[in-house]
C-alpha cells in the first residue's frame, strides 16, 4: 500500500468504529498526515534496513519515543528482536525505544524463559510492554480502585471472611476459524496462563506502597509465588475440562482431537491472607453466555439464627460479584427480611453498574494500554518473570491433561455452563458454581 491508501483504509475503519462518538473529519484531516506506511519481510534484514532509513527521514533528528509492536504470530518475535537488534534500533541515543509483544508468549515454561532471554540481548526489561489486554480493560483497573482506594473491603477481604473465589470468563462464541491455533493452545494457553491468573493476581495481591510499575508488578508476582506447587496427582484432582460437541469438526481442528475447550482449576494461594481459600478459575468457550466475572464468595454466618425454608439446607452465603464485562458493575449480595410475617429472609444486593454511572463508551482495553506504553508506564504489562511464573503454574495442568487420553475427554452441548463434571467436582467440594448470564441494561 501507498500512503494514501494506508490512510484511506484507516480512515474508513476509524470512521465505522468510532464507538459511538462522532467521528470528526477536522481531527482526522490534522491526524493523518503523521500516518505512513512501510512494507516489509520480517524475516528480510534489508527490510529492516529501509524501515530504519525511513524512520530517521521522518524524525528527522528529534527525540521522540518509537514504539516497535509486534502484532504478529508468535514465531516471528524473535527474527524481529534479532534484526531490530542488528541494526542498533534499540539504542535510546536518540528517544526512547519500546517493544511490545503480544501473547501468547511462549508455549511453556522453557520457551516464555528461552524468548525472554533472546529479548533481552537486545532490550532492558524497562523497554519490554508484554501486553494481556485484560488488564487494560476499565473493570479490571476498577478492582485496584474497588481495593486500595476504599476501606470498607480491605477488612474482610481474606480467609476470615472469604471461603472461596470463583473467576470465571466464559465466551458464548465457540472456536470458528481459529481452529488451528486453538486447537495446539486449548484453554490452558489460551486463557489460563494470561487472562485468568491476571485476573487471580489483582484480585489476590496486596496493596503496592506506591503505583508504578515495579511496585504493582512486584506484588502480583508474590501472589504467583505464593501458589501452592502442584504434584501431577494433585493436578488430577485440581482440575476438570471438557471439549464443546462439534469442535471436532470446526475447520483446522485435529481429527479425534483432545484439546480442552473448557477447564475449570482450583490453586491454593499460601499467604497469610488465603491460606485455605481455594480459588476457582473457570473458562470456556461455546458457553451459556459471554460473562467475565469474579465472584468472592463470603462465609456463612457463625450462627443461623433464622429458619431457611424447605427448599434449602443452608442459606446462600454473601457473595460480592465483580462483572468484568459484559454489563461492567459490581454487586453486593446480601439477606433482606421479606416483609410481613415471620423472618423469611431472602437475597437482595446493592448495585453499581457503569452505564448508569457514566455515560459515553468504556475504552476499548487497547487502548489505555498502548497510550501507557507510548507514555512509558509499564504498570499494566507483564515483567518477564511474571508470565516465566505464570506458566510454571499452567505447565503441570497442561502436562497432566495432554498424557491424560483416558478416559477421553468429557463433553458438554454448545451454549452450556461446560460438562456436567464440573458442577461435579464444585459439590464434592462442598461449593456451587455461581453461573448467572448478566442481565444488560
Ligand atoms: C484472547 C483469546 O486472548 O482473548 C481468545 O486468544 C479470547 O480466544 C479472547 O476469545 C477473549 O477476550 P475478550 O476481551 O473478548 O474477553
Amino acid at each position: 500500500m501507498s500512503d494514501a491508501q494506508w490512510r484511506a483504509s484507516l480512515r474508513e475503519s476509524t470512521e465505522q468504529n468510532a464507538g459511538g462518538e462522532p467521528f470528526s473529519h477536522e481531527a482526522w484531516n490534522d491526524f493523518e498526515p503523521i500516518i505512513h506506511y512501510q512494507p516489509g519481510d520480517i524475516e528480510n534484514t534489508e527490510d529492516f534496513e529501509s524501515l530504519r532509513r525511513r524512520l530517521h527521514e521522518l524524525e528527522a533528528g528529534e527525540h521522540v519515543p518509537r514504539v516497535y509492536y509486534l502484532a504478529t504470530a508468535p514465531r516471528f518475535y524473535t527474527p524481529a528482536v534479532t534484526a531490530l537488534g542488528n541494526l542498533n534500533m534499540a539504542s535510546e541515543e536518540n528517544g526512547p525505544r519500546r517493544i511490545v509483544i503480544e501473547k501468547p508468549f511462549g508455549t511453556d515454561f522453557d520457551t516464555a524463559h528461552l524468548l525472554n532471554k533472546h529479548i533481552h540481548t537486545v532490550f532492558n526489561e524497562s523497554q519490554v510492554y508484554r501486553i494481556d489486554h485484560y488488564l487494560g480493560k476499565e473493570s479490571v483497573q476498577n478492582i485496584l480502585a474497588l481495593r486500595f482506594a476504599n476501606t470498607i473491603f480491605e477488612p474482610v477481604w481474606n480467609r476470615r471472611y472469604i471461603d472461596h473465589v470463583q473467576i470465571t470468563v466464559a465466551e458464548e462464541l465457540p472456536v470458528g476459524r481459529r481452529g488451528n491455533y486453538y486447537d495446539s493452545a486449548g484453554v490452558l494457553r489460551d486463557m489460563f496462563q494470561n487472562h485468568l491468573l491476571q485476573l487471580l493476581m489483582v484480585t489476590a495481591m496486596e496493596a503496592p506502597v506506591r503505583f508504578n510499575a515495579d511496585a504493582v508488578r512486584n506484588e502480583k508476582v508474590k501472589v504467583l509465588d505464593a501458589i501452592r506447587p502442584l504434584t501431577t496427582s494433585q493436578v488430577t484432582d485440581a482440575s476438570v475440562r471438557g471439549q464443546y460437541l462439534g469442535y471436532l469438526e470446526e475447520p483446522g481442528v485435529r481429527p479425534g482431537s483432545n484439546t480442552a475447550t473448557f477447564g475449570a482449576i482450583r490453586l491454593e494461594v499460601d499467604n497469610w491472607r488465603w491460606q485455605g481459600v481455594p480459588f476457582y478459575l473457570r473458562s470456556g468457550k461455546a458457553m451459556s453466555c459471554r460473562t467475565t466475572q469474579i465472584v468472592i464468595g463470603f462465609r456463612q454466618p457463625p450462627l443461623e439464627l433464622f429458619a431457611c425454608d424447605n427448599s434449602q439446607s443452608q442459606r446462600e452465603a454473601n457473595r460480592l460479584v465483580i462483572q468484568i464485562q459484559p454489563a461492567e458493575g459490581i454487586q453486593l449480595h446480601f439477606h433482606t427480611k421479606v416483609p410481613g410475617d415471620g423472618m423469611r429472609l431472602r437475597l437482595t444486593d446493592l448495585e453499581f453498574s457503569y452505564s448508569r454511572e457514566f455515560s459515553g463508551r468504556l475504552p476499548e482495553a487497547y487502548e489505555p494500554l498502548l497510550l501507557d506504553c507510548m507514555t512509558g508506564d509499564a504498570s499494566l504489562f507483564a515483567r518477564s518473570d511474571e508470565v516465566e511464573k505464570a506458566w510454571g503454574i499452567i505447565d503441570p495442568f497442561v502436562q497432566s491433561w495432554s498424557s491424560d487420553t483416558t478416559p477421553s475427554i468429557p463433553t458438554y452441548p454448545q451454549g452450556n455452563w461446560g460438562p456436567a463434571v464440573s458442577d461435579t467436582w464444585m459439590r464434592t467440594q462442598g461449593r456451587s458454581w455461581f453461573d448467572l448470564c448478566p442481565v444488560l441494561k
